[in-house]
């Protein structure tokens, strides 16, 4: 069945296609290095695991008020006013089951047919399938990678419409890593437009770069975050989003309607790791700094272009146009024949036609054996 006409805007999201077909390929028997899909190559802090089974085994496996367990909201408050310096009311916060739920119900909240959400790109696959997925327009903002993907200011102005009613970007950055200055963020909040940003990679940052939270520039954003990076908790489905107190109401009768709730044993993990996960989250970013200088280096040996190095997240954004112009079909073909994993660059907006996206969240076995099998895939 062809997608019903109301839908066709709404792209495959590569990364889990590549992904999907790798899984296929695994499953025939053959080994593949996933350099693809940003996803922790650590265990999620043993106290999450431990809280998570104590509470099945207590049979905690109900609905919770559909907000989250008021312990976990005191608890997101206080670690997010703890990492930002703002100030959060519990009563702000939405647990949901992963980031990707709350940014659809803070689009569905803010989008209505017509109208448009400034996308700052390359930027993540989804949000502007989101955007479309609640009949708006994304209109994209290209961001330079010799300015250190910085948001142009003027270039968002210049964008803005009536119908405007949204800016979304995410903070560090996927798929360049980049991390807004805290000078940026204040321009964005004074544009005057919601600013619904994306802090799902907050915390892995590397060298002196600092993550200005749009908590601390404006009371009117959306704060998007959840345990998928930080915690290495994929799988267990748990994020939130942080709202002006006036939105919450409406948030909460989408997720009531929607969702209903975050399961009970996964929130509990998620009191543990906030509670007991720092150490697991240092450690994971000592790795990833040493695991980020392997790619980059490994990947401008073999002839790739890094203008910019990623400053947080866990990937790489090279320019592969010295070797193929059409990214999927490169991607597709380093899949097939070299059985190598990687995103390719049109996933993330026109602007990432080219590129490639690699993901350095992968034991350092995985990163040299990837990159050896590249380099014999282009003739090194
Ligand atoms: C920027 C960004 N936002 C959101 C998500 C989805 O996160 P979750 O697993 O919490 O739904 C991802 C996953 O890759 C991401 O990179």
């Amino acid at each position: 069945m062809p997608p019903p006409t109301h839908l066709e805007g709404v792209r495959p999201f590569l990364a889990m296609e590549l992904m999907e077909r790798a899984f296929a390929l695994e499953a025939a028997g053959v080994h593949v290095v996933h350099l693809e899909i940003g996803e922790p190559d650590f265990a999620p802090p043993p106290a999450a695991v431990a809280a998570c089974q104590a509470a099945l085994a207590a049979g905690e496996t109900n609905y919770t008020d559909s907000r989250g367990l008021p312990e976990l909201r005191a608890a997101i408050a206080r670690d997010k006013s703890q990492r930002t310096g703002a100030s959060v009311d519990p009563e702000q916060v939405l647990v949901t089951s992963g980031t990707s739920p709350a940014l659809l119900m803070v689009f569905r909240l803010l989008v209505a047919p017509g109208d448009e959400v400034l996308v700052p790109t390359p930027h993540y696959p989804c949000y502007p399938n989101f955007v479309r997925l609640c009949g708006g327009v994304p209109v994209p903002i290209p961001c330079d990678p010799e300015r250190g993907y910085a948001v142009d200011l003027d270039a968002a102005r210049a964008a803005i419409t009536p119908r405007t009613r949204a800016i979304v970007l995410g903070s560090p950055a996927n798929p360049t890593g980049a991390v807004q200055s805290r000078e940026t963020m204040r321009g964005l909040a004074s544009l005057d437009v919601p600013l619904v940003c994306d802090e799902i990679y907050d915390g892995l940052v590397y060298g002196d770069a600092r993550v200005t939270s749009a908590l601390e520039v404006t009371e009117r954003g959306f704060v998007l975050d959840g345990f998928s990076k930080r915690y290495a908790m994929t799988g267990f489905r748990l994020g939130y989003a942080i709202a002006p107190p006036e939105a919450v109401r409406t948030l909460q009768i989408l997720q009531q309607n929607l969702f209903i709730s975050a399961s009970e044993f996964v929130q509990r993990a998620g009191l543990a790791a906030l509670a007991e996960g720092g150490p697991t989250v240092a450690a994971a970013r000592d790795r990833y700094a040493c695991q980020r200088r392997i790619l980059i280096d490994g990947l401008q040996e073999l002839g790739f272009e890094v203008p910019r190095e990623p400053e947080g997240a866990f990937y790489v954004f090279a320019d592969a146009r010295r070797f193929a112009t059409d990214s999927l079909a490169f991607a597709r073909g380093l899949l097939e024949r070299a059985h190598v994993a990687v995103t390719p660059g049109v996933d993330f907006g026109e602007a990432g036609e080219g590129w490639l996206r690699f993901c350095y969240a992968a034991t350092e076995e995985d990163l040299r054996e990837g990159l050896g099998r590249i380099g014999r895939e282009l003739g090194g």
